[in-house]
């Protein structure tokens, strides 16, 4: 069942066909935090009634004691707010299968637990060390049988450290499951002010004609964190800010700011755009890296209201890291619409502000009616879509202040979406797992989108393991990142949003 992902935005019923829900890893992190409340938050509206759940790890556990722990998860405070008897019903859907990824007791135990669900579903909240395995041993055992209904895959972040081993993986996945049974799962998709982008762009008219070179500047896009590295050392010093947020996160928000039109909202037709603009990015190699890119690593400071210490310091991190905690790009995209516009990306970690927001930076008038004071204290036009915190939109302009004779001052239109809807927003990871559960790959990642941003990440990461000297610059704990950065605006008239 193929669904129009902008309907089902707007609240249209979907329910999934019966089915079998496999959590790989169902004792980890991410089930605890982010899939079983998602799953009771779908179990509470009513959708998802005719699913069952198996939790599959290696701890040992029974089906006893995992429904318990799941109960304790739902009595957490970030669960969503339920009566025990709700909780109940659902704790009573969860089964748990003991067992190794390796041993082929545990895939014939799945096969024995679900004979009444012909759709299956299998989530990897795994390390992905142990995707190979798990995707190897579900084929052989026949769970991966399209005959009998879908047999489907929700495969997680990193896809992959390169373009090569990302090529690798795909192949893995593809000796078991048809592409179009795989799931790539890139959370930020989910939110609603993410989908939001192309409603604003397609569904109003008086945007896009002004979204291209003639009236855009440039474009930034920024994912700030507060946070360090926290217990993800290990995993962090084998990735890096690029590999960690830009190479999916940030190149699939900038695939939808600068796509075209799709022809229709069919998942390939929205996709293809997608991997357009991937194409469509200028490479960066060995040539370039030190004029387009900026990396850094935070040292000591104040963050969170307390001293904090350099990542160099950090659990599982090598005293002499060269690992980047932030990264700067300027992306140029090949194309008829964004020709000479920079796209100017930042991440980092241990900023002083948790953002995530894309913003549109408008050319200034084409002349200087007012004068050089109205010149200075007036900015050129900004459009925020803004996605954390408080998801919303922005638009600042000029206005004049009262009584003065021309001076004039920037001022903004603000659209909030707490405020202007009832509705809650939906966590992302429940709109996921929904649209995976009824066919609807449009909010997840193909196997093109994963190698044109590999493609394009893989050429960077080349270019600064070629170059001569370390690339790496410090900022502070808490800052808002290098001074570097300011280099890549290019422009004395640009300025990094403040953070
Ligand atoms: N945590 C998050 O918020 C988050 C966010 C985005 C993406 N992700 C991605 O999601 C995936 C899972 O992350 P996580 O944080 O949940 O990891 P985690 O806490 O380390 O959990 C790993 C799970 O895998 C199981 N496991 C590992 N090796 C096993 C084996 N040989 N046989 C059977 N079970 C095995 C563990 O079970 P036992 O301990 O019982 O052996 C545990 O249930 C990763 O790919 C991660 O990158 C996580």
């Amino acid at each position: 069942m193929q669904e129009n992902p902008l309907a089902a935005g707007l609240g249209l019923p979907r329910e999934p066909p019966p089915l079998s829900l496999v959590i790989f890893g169902a004792s980890g992190d991410l089930t605890r935090r982010k899939l079983v409340p998602a799953l009771f938050s779908l179990h509470l509206k009513g959708s998802a009634a005719r699913m069952r759940i198996t939790g599959f790890a290696r701890r040992d556990w029974t089906t006893e004691s995992f429904r318990a722990r799941v109960r304790a998860m739902l009595d957490a405070e970030d669960a969503p707010p339920a009566s025990a008897v709700d909780k109940d019903a659902f704790a009573a859907r969860v089964d748990f299968v003991r067992s190794s990824f390796d041993s082929p007791e545990g895939y014939a135990a799945l096969k024995e637990a679900g004979p009444d669900h012909p759709n299956r579903l299998f989530y990897l909240a795994t390390p992905p060390d142990a995707y190979q395995t798990v995707v190897e041993r579900i084929h052989q055992s026949g769970l991966a049988d399209q005959s009998r209904g879908y047999a489907r895959i929700i495969v997680e972040k990193p896809l992959g450290r390169d373009l090569a081993s990302a090529r690798a993986l795909n192949e893995v996945f593809a000796g078991a499951f048809p592409e179009e049974q795989i799931y790539r799962i890139d959370h930020y998709l989910g939110k609603e002010t993410v989908q939001n982008i192309m409603l604003l762009r397609f569904g109003n008219e008086i945007f896009e004609p002004v979204w291209n070179n003639r009236y855009v500047d440039h474009v930034q896009i920024t994912m700030a964190e507060t946070i360090g590295v926290e217990s993800r050392g290990r995993y962090y010093e084998g990735a890096g800010a690029l590999r960690d947020m830009i190479q999916n996160h940030m190149l699939q928000l900038l695939s939808l700011v600068a796509m075209e039109p799709p022809v229709d909202l069919a998942p390939d037709s929205v996709r293809d755009e997608k991997v357009k603009v991937l194409k469509s990015i200028k490479p960066i190699g060995a040539d370039a890296v030190e004029a387009e890119t900026v990396r850094a690593q935070y040292a000591a400071g104040i963050a969170e209201g307390g001293e904090v210490p350099g990542y160099r310091r950090e659990q599982e991190v090598a005293p002499d890291s060269g690992t980047e905690t932030y990264a700067a790009l300027r992306v140029s995209l090949d194309s008829w619409r964004w020709a000479g516009v920079p796209f100017l990306l930042r991440t980092g970690k241990r900023l002083s502000r948790r953002a995530t927001e894309i913003s549109v930076h408008f050319r200034r008038p084409p002349l200087n009616l007012f004068g050089d004071r109205a010149r200075l204290s007036a900015q050129p036009n900004v459009l925020v879509l803004r996605m954390q915190p408080q998801e919303g939109i922005t638009l600042s302009f000029n206005a004049k202040i009262p009584g003065h004779a021309s001076d004039m001052r920037t001022v903004a239109m603000d659209f909030a979406y707490g405020s202007a809807f009832a509705e809650e927003l939906p966590e992302a990871y429940e709109r996921l797992l929904l649209d995976a559960m009824v066919g609807d790959s449009t909010l997840f990642m193909r196997k093109d989108e994963v190698d044109s941003a590999w493609r394009f990440v893989t050429g960077i990461l080349g270019g600064w393991a070629e170059t001569a000297r370390p690339c790496l610059s410090f900022y502070r704990a808490g800052s808002s990142g290098p001074d570097e950065a300011s280099r890549l605006l290019a422009s004395a008239e640009r300025r990094w949003r403040r953070l």
